[in-house]
């Protein structure tokens, strides 16, 4: 049985809705994308969401739009892939890595203790779609000590007057705290609609706007839209209307609008994503967590904890005490059976170029610890029981044979949710 890590969910109505939007002769930013935003806004109850064509664009935005500069700190977590860091590079600012917990995210303690009158941003980072405690930070960078520290120096700095909290929710579309969407307890959340996410636009992402009451959101919405758009003060739609041809270009913007034909895509997942997509991925995750919860070898991944749910968009699985170079064999044996598994990450001061950078993994233990006893399963709506069962034997026997030993079942591993 040949089990693909992850393939997008194509069905009749996402062929429908492209094929719609094709007989349109409209495939460019236009009402698919206007559709689609107000879909991510009926889910998320953030006060506006603007599309772009990646979740890297969208935070390179989002960090220029604050005025983000050479000399200023961004504080970002070790355990991450490498575009939440390359989005502050690219601001010529400095990634301020920091460890994480047990659970993944990053740790608000280490946040703390990194905080200098340089900073000016914190993204934390969603893995596998567990949100973060963003009251947490939200505690932290609103202390009067801290507030004190921040330096405004630009305008939307000047509105804030203190640190931007961002959400790297690239796996979290459908997260909740406390039965509200995660995505509205930070100032930016930002998702990613790349081919591999619980919802896809085959490349995309979108911005969604929590900021204070003293910003205007629909001027904000308004000015961001131009951003994405070279700083145009009009779309081609409007343009190609009849006398509409006269346009402006009002400030230094990027181009990194996303098209209607990849919004429609999006738009036929995400308006079933809460009553089949959704659902169908946490049904997955918690069979296997029922399943591994059975041995004592498996440190099972935070799915409902303190009022939080994931977004079940990757199931880490880790396996205790054992050494990266175990868990790689054990990667090995479960290929075999044809299964594609993954890692979920390669922390960032292993990377060649952040290496070249001066970050050091012995600065991030927890980092370490977590990636060389995970991997990442297979999950996703098409994977149906047998395909599960046929993954969960694979890990066990790939973990039996790597440990060299046979692993029992507890006789306390009823889980209960
Ligand atoms: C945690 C995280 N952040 C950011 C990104 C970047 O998303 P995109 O490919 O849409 O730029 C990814 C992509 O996989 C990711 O996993």
């Amino acid at each position: 049985m040949k089990i693909p890590f992850t393939t997008p969910f194509i069905d009749q109505s996402v062929v429908d809705e492209v094929v719609d939007t094709l007989k349109t002769n409209w495939i460019t930013t236009g009402p698919k994308v206007i559709a689609m935003e107000q879909e991510i806004v009926k889910l998320t109850s953030a006060k506006a969401a603007i599309c772009v064509n990646s979740w890297t664009s969208g935070a390179i935005l989002m960090l220029r739009w604050f005025g983000i500069k050479p000399g200023d700190e961004v504080i970002i977590p070790a355990y991450t892939y490498c575009a939440t860091a390359l989005s502050v590079l690219h601001c010529g600012a400095t990634p301020v890595m920091v460890d994480i917990n047990k659970d993944f995210c990053i740790n608000t303690e280490a946040v703390r203790r990194a905080i200098t009158s340089k900073t000016k941003a914190i993204i934390a980072v969603d893995i596998a779609g567990w949100p973060c405690d963003y009251s947490a930070l939200a505690g932290i960078i609103n202390r009067k000590e801290i507030r004190k520290l921040f330096k405004a120096e630009s305008l939307k700095q000047t509105v804030l007057n203190r640190i931007l909290l961002i959400a790297d929710a690239a796996h979290s579309l459908g997260a909740k705290t406390n039965g509200h969407a995660a995505a509205i307890d930070s100032d930016v959340t930002i998702f990613s609609f790349h081919a591999v996410k619980n919802v896809t636009t085959a490349e995309g992402g979108c911005i969604c706007l929590n900021l204070p009451g003293n910003f205007d959101i629909s001027e904000e919405y308004k000015y961001l839209k131009m951003y994405t758009l070279n700083g145009q003060n009009k779309d081609a739609l409007e343009k190609s209307k009849g006398g509409g041809w006269r346009y402006d270009i009002l400030f230094k913007g990027l181009k990194i609008n996303m098209p209607d034909i990849c919004a429609a895509i999006g738009l036929a997942q995400i308006r079933k994503y809460e009553t089949l997509l959704l659902p169908s991925r946490k049904a997955i995750a918690l069979t296997y967590y029922k399943r591994f919860k059975e041995f004592d070898e498996f440190e099972l991944p935070p799915l409902f904890e303190r009022g939080h749910e994931s977004s079940y968009h990757l199931f880490p699985l880790r396996i205790k005490n054992i050494t990266e170079q175990q868990r790689d064999e054990i990667i090995d044996d479960i290929t075999t059976k044809e299964i594609a598994v993954n890692v979920h990450f390669i922390p960032l001061p292993m990377l060649t170029y952040f290496k070249s950078l001066g970050y050091k993994i012995d600065d991030f233990p927890m980092a370490y610890d977590q990636y060389s006893r995970e991997i990442s399963l297979p999950i996703y709506p098409q994977l149906t029981g047998p395909k599960i069962e046929y993954i969960v034997k694979a890990v066990i026997n790939a973990v039996e044979k790597v440990l060299n030993k046979k692993i029992e079942k507890l006789e306390t591993a009823e889980v209960v949710f």
